[in-house]
């Protein structure tokens, strides 16, 4: 036996017969502003640093940039019209902190209608917002003063969350801070996978506390307002298995990529303290000078700490993690080859990701939906959580249109299914899980990897734009519709 198939024979076993999800559970697709709406110049937005990045050669695939993207942001109503077409019952969508404030200066009324707009239309069609209000786009002009290494930074994120608060708070019952603060900080700042593409090791543990410290800040704003909204923030976690869990360096690996990975956030956020083992690892990196945890000021933990009501989970696959050199390894989330990068695990040279001989998708990610009961599981276990989401999970595939112009796509029918059965074997084990969020609703702009990469249930043209449910779109509206996943066919 694999320690693979060891570990999957310790979680229950997903059910291949009938499975029913509880009334009311949230059925979602989820989206982000920079992937999907294009208009990237248009009624006062301002550059993101991913308009930046974009143009980096060699830093995104075939030299893609958001400037198009979907047109979401002209196709809107349409959009929206395509998601009460799927029985879906929640969008989750990110705001544009440039078009909202351009240059991270004053409000832009022009920016902050077109999220009135979008949030009048979902209503109208019975469908829950839930807003995330960083999706990566941060304006280019804080970037020049430093982005996410510099403290002011969340203050001014704060700023914006409450100027889009005060535009539809009242009418947007979820509110999510950061989506996967990992990859900003640590494919931004360390690894440079993403923008800004900057490669500063360290940087990217001062980045990280200081986008927990923004969350922080607006959880803590927003509280003092009295809002009626549930809030919390999305993190993206990784299953770390050691690859020989009787090798010593692939146990101790398996911990410090856990530690950079998921505990990094977990544990100030939902604990108020870094982990130890982490501190004792990383503590004596220099960021301008000095040890990097005196970018933790008084009070700050006590922010990032604040009660959330929601946490939402991204999971696409775990990693299998060694301490030695190994020959067939798969790739980091958003690396792209076009362009020398690092290791976003700051002090981890040494760690490789062996394949375990999986499937994979696209992407190169191996599929594996049992990590996804282990990493609810474990959440459960380990801390003190509030009602869990699945945020976002889905798959990239090469997908065609055929004559008929219709999209098969049985792998990504293949990947819901397993994946909706592994949330629901850890539910039978007593997690709070509430809801489930496709990613993506439509094929958008894949960051680094640009268009080249589908991960949408609905296809997108990219000459004409026309948008075509793909068969995983009519099964997940099936599901959505009844709770139920059939009998897995033999
Ligand atoms: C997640 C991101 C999302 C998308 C998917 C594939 O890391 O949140 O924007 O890129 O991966």
């Amino acid at each position: 036996m694999t320690d693979l198939e060891s570990r999957a024979a310790t979680a229950p076993a997903p059910a291949a017969g009938e499975v029913s999800f509880p009334p009311g559970f949230v059925w979602g697709a989820a989206t982000a502003a920079y992937q999907i709406e294009g208009a990237v110049a248009e009624d006062g937005r301002t550059p993101s640093i991913w308009d930046t990045f974009a143009r980096i050669p060699g830093a995104v695939a075939n030299g893609d940039t958001g400037e198009v993207a979907c047109d979401h942001y002209h196709r809107m109503p349409q959009d929206v019209a395509i998601m009460r077409a799927l029985n879906l019952r929640s969008y989750r969508f990110s705001a544009s902190w440039p078009r909202v404030r351009p240059d991270g200066g004053v409000v832009n009324q022009r920016g902050v209608d077109f999220y009135q707009r979008l949030v009048d239309e979902l209503l109208a069609s019975d469908i829950r917002p839930w807003v995330t209000l960083y999706h990566w786009d941060l304006p280019q002009a804080l970037e020049d003063a430093g982005g996410w290494t510099n403290r002011d930074t969340a203050y001014r994120f704060a700023d914006y969350a409450l100027n889009l608060y005060d535009a539809i708070g009242d009418r947007v019952p979820v509110w999510t801070t950061h989506n996967e603060p990992w990859c900003s900080a640590f494919l931004g700042y360390t690894g440079g996978q993403h923008a800004p593409g900057r490669q500063e090791g360290v940087a990217g543990l001062v980045a990280a506390h200081h986008l927990m410290l923004g969350h922080g800040l607006v959880v803590d704003e927003l509280r003092r307002r009295g809002t009626d909204a549930e809030l919390g923030i999305t993190l993206n976690m990784t299953v770390a298995d050691p690859h020989d869990p009787g090798d010593e360096l692939d146990r101790d690996a398996a911990r410090r990529v856990d530690g950079l990975h998921n505990r990094v956030f977990l544990d100030p956020i939902l604990r108020g303290s870094y982990p130890p083992d982490l501190l004792a690892d990383t503590g004596h990196l220099v960021w301008q000078g000095r040890p990097w945890p005196s970018v933790v000021r008084d009070g700050d933990l006590e922010l990032i700490n604040a009660p959330i009501d929601v946490l939402g989970v991204n999971y696409y696959k775990g990693d299998s993690v060694s301490g030695r050199p190994h020959a067939q390894v798969t790739g980091f989330d958003g690396s792209h080859a076009d362009r020398a990068t690092r290791t976003p695990f700051v002090g981890c040279e040494d760690v490789t990701f062996p394949s375990r001989g999986l499937p994979v998708t696209d992407m190169g990610w191996e599929v594996q939906p049992e990590g996804l009961t282990r990493l609810l599981r474990r959440l459960d276990a380990d801390y003190d959580i509030p009602p869990l989401y699945v945020t976002e999970n889905g798959a990239a595939y090469d997908d065609v249109v055929d004559q008929e112009g219709l999209v098969h796509d049985p792998e990504r029918v293949a990947y819901i299914d397993g994946h909706l059965r592994a949330v629901h074997a850890a539910m039978e084990t007593g997690v709070d899980v509430r809801g489930f969020f496709q990613w993506s609703l439509l094929d958008n702009y894949e960051w680094a990897y640009g268009y080249a990469k589908r991960f949408g249930i609905v296809h997108v043209d990219y000459d004409t734009l026309v948008r075509t449910p793909k068969t995983s779109a009519l099964h997940f509206a099936n599901v959505a519709a009844t709770g139920r996943l059939g009998p897995i066919e033999a």
